[in-house]
Formats: structure tokens, C-alpha cells, sequence
């Protein structure tokens, strides 16, 4: 196996940033472990949702945990042709909303498993009818407790605050459990984990992207479809490790004003992926272009060579583009946190479990 070699392995204690760098170069470990021990339970539950035969479903998350939500919500309009959403945990529990969910799959997606708002949003849906499903990477988390089906994302124990390997492994179990519970294959997974150490070998080229932001107050991050959560978690993930403003649109929502604001003090980080959500983005980048910003593509060797950034491989499915790309995203959060002096293993004013209501 090709993965050890990937990984930084973890740096001697006190040196900032060890922890998030050793957790980054685990994730190929994870998902080949996710994909072979784990492989029993994802199906397990799979085939629950199936007979269960939903008619909605709901995704219950926060954080970069909600990232992985949006994407599976990308995955059940898009391969299920069901409607779906995100759900808002305050109407449950501040609001103390008890709707109808009768035939809804109620997805809970989390780290920790131990956010008050989602255990009581959860423990709302079974009351009310939701077939309720746990992805967490804590199978004996009070969210665990709380649904009726559980799914272990086997990142093993995530020491930075700044979520990685929970997150692309929570990405690979929802693809692993929505795919099987339509009666899909999910045989091109399994080329995850060698495409993922190659993709980190390139840590190099992240560190030299890096340097061009160092002094950057303001970022954009943009993608369509599959990818736009990708956006959305680089973003956040570039906001919590090196204190930037970091915004990220759908390319489409992008046109429809915030393009106004761009200009050449304002980097645009574009995912393009191959594929329908990639091609869509395609109409947006000569845009990005003309408004001087300084741009970035991550994702198709063809959109990089034309705009500069950073190839990813070919020849992966759409849908499981998202696992991949983030991982030069994360290794950029962690190398700016770096170089702009602060420690991304513990951003400032985070804990590792956050407790919201
Ligand atoms: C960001 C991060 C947080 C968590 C969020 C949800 O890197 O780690 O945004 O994702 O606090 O936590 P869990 O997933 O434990 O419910």
C-alpha cells in the first residue's frame, strides 16, 4: 500500500499545525478503512433506508459537518431524484417545531456526535416519525444513541480542532450509504485511497500556492454542484486557521451580485471538477478573470492549464471528485495558518467540541 508514504507523519509536540498536518496525511488510511471494515455497516443501514423507502430527506449537521450534509443533500437530489434539505436545528429545539416526518430519512452528520442541538433535533425526528441514521465518528455519542441506525466513519480519534479527516471521511461514508441504499455500485470508491496519496504528495505546489496568500484579508471560493461544498468547507476552513474572510458561492449565486465586489485585491479560489457541476462553472471563470481578481482553479488539468492552480486527477466520477479536492484545500489552510504565524491545531476562541442550542 502506497499510503504511509503520503502522510507527514505526526511532528514532535509544540510545533504548530502537527496535529492537523498528521490527521491530513491519514485520510487515504481512513477510507480504505472505511471501505473494508467498515464496509459491513454502511451496508447494514443502507439496506434499512431502502426498505424504508423515504419519500424527503433531512440532513442534520453543523460546521464542516454540515459541509458533508450539503454534499449528501447533492447526492439524494441527484442520484435518489428525492427531494431533500438541510435542516435549521433551532426550529426543533428553540423554536420547539414538532413537524410532520412521517416517511422523511433523517440524516444526522457529525464528528463528535455530541452537539446538544443536534442530539434533541434528532430525538425530535424519531419521536416524530423520521427513520433517523447517525454518521458520526463516535458510535457511542449521545447522536449515536439518539437515532435508530448508526454509521461509524472510522476517522479515529481527531485531535485538531480544525476538522479534516472526520470530514472527507464523512463524505466517503454518505456516498458509501446513499449509493447502496439506491442499489448502486460503489466500486469506483475503492480507487480513493491510492488517488488520495498522490494528490497529497503534492504538498509542495500547496505551500508555494500558499505564499500568495499571505497577506490576503479577503477570499472568495467558488464551485457548482458536487463541489460547491468543497467551496464552502476550504472557506471555512481557511477562516478558522488563518483568520481571513473567506466567502464561498455557488458559481450561478456569484453572478447574481457578489461578482460586484471582486476585484484585483480579492483572490478567487475556483473548484472545477470534471463534470456536468465543473462544465457549469466554466461560463463563470472568464468572468472571475475580467475582474482582475487573482485567480486559482483546483480540479481539471484542463481548466488549470488555462488558468493556473493545481490538477487533480481524471477520470473520477463527479460525485466523488469532493473527497479528493479538498485535500490540497485543507494542506493551503494549514500552510497559511503557518505562515501568517498562528497555530491551526488551535485556532483561537475554538474548542474541538462545540456546544450549541
Ligand atoms: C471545523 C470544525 C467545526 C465542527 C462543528 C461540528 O473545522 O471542526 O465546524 O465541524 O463544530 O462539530 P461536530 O461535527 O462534532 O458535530
Amino acid at each position: 500500500m502506497s499510503e504511509p508514504a503520503s502522510g507527514p507523519g505526526e511532528l514532535p509536540e509544540g510545533i504548530p499545525g502537527r496535529l492537523m498536518a498528521a490527521e491530513i496525511g491519514e485520510q487515504p488510511l481512513v477510507w480504505r478503512r472505511l471501505l473494508t471494515e467498515g464496509a459491513e455497516q454502511v451496508r447494514t443501514a443502507a439496506a434499512a433506508i431502502a426498505a424504508h423507502s423515504p419519500r424527503f430527506v433531512l440532513l442534520l449537521a453543523r460546521g464542516t459537518s454540515d459541509r458533508a450534509a450539503l454534499y449528501g443533500k447533492y447526492l439524494v437530489e441527484i442520484r435518489h431524484q428525492l427531494p431533500a434539505g438541510l435542516v435549521s436545528p433551532s426550529t426543533m429545539t428553540a423554536y420547539g417545531a414538532r413537524p410532520d416526518l412521517r416517511d422523511v430519512l433523517m440524516i444526522g452528520v457529525s464528528q463528535s456526535g455530541g452537539s446538544p442541538d443536534l442530539v434533541r433535533a434528532m430525538q425530535v425526528a424519531r419521536e416524530q416519525g423520521a427513520l433517523t441514521v447517525a454518521v458520526t465518528n463516535n458510535p457511542g455519542s449521545p447522536l449515536a444513541a439518539a437515532a435508530e441506525l448508526g454509521v461509524d466513519v472510522l476517522a479515529g480519534p481527531e485531535r485538531a480542532v480544525a476538522a479534516t479527516k472526520s470530514y472527507s471521511a464523512q463524505l466517503l461514508a454518505l456516498y458509501l450509504l446513499l449509493e447502496q441504499a439506491r442499489g448502486g455500485s460503489v466500486e469506483a470508491a475503492h480507487a480513493l485511497p491510492t488517488l488520495g496519496a498522490a494528490v497529497l504528495r503534492g504538498q509542495e505546489q500547496v505551500a508555494v500556492a500558499a505564499e500568495r496568500y499571505r497577506f490576503a484579508q479577503r477570499l472568495v471560493v467558488t464551485a457548482r454542484g458536487y463541489s460547491y461544498p468543497s467551496a464552502q468547507e476550504a472557506a471555512l476552513k481557511l477562516m478558522e486557521t488563518s483568520y481571513l474572510s473567506a466567502q464561498a458561492f455557488s458559481g450561478a449565486d456569484l453572478m447574481h451580485g457578489p461578482l460586484a465586489m471582486l476585484d484585483r485585491e480579492v483572490p478567487v479560489i475556483a473548484i472545477r471538477s470534471d463534470g456536468v457541476g465543473g462544465r457549469a462553472l466554466d461560463a463563470v471563470l472568464p468572468r472571475l478573470a475580467e475582474t482582475g481578481a487573482d485567480l486559482f482553479c483546483v480540479g481539471s488539468p484542463e481548466a488549470v492549464q488555462r488558468w493556473g492552480g493545481i490538477a487533480l486527477p481524471e477520470n473520477v466520477p463527479e460525485e466523488l471528485a469532493p473527497v479528493l479536492e479538498i485535500l490540497p484545500l485543507q494542506q493551503l489552510a494549514l500552510h497559511l495558518a503557518l505562515r501568517r504565524g498562528g497555530d491551526p491545531d488551535s485556532p483561537r476562541g475554538l474548542r474541538k467540541v462545540t456546544e450549541t442550542l
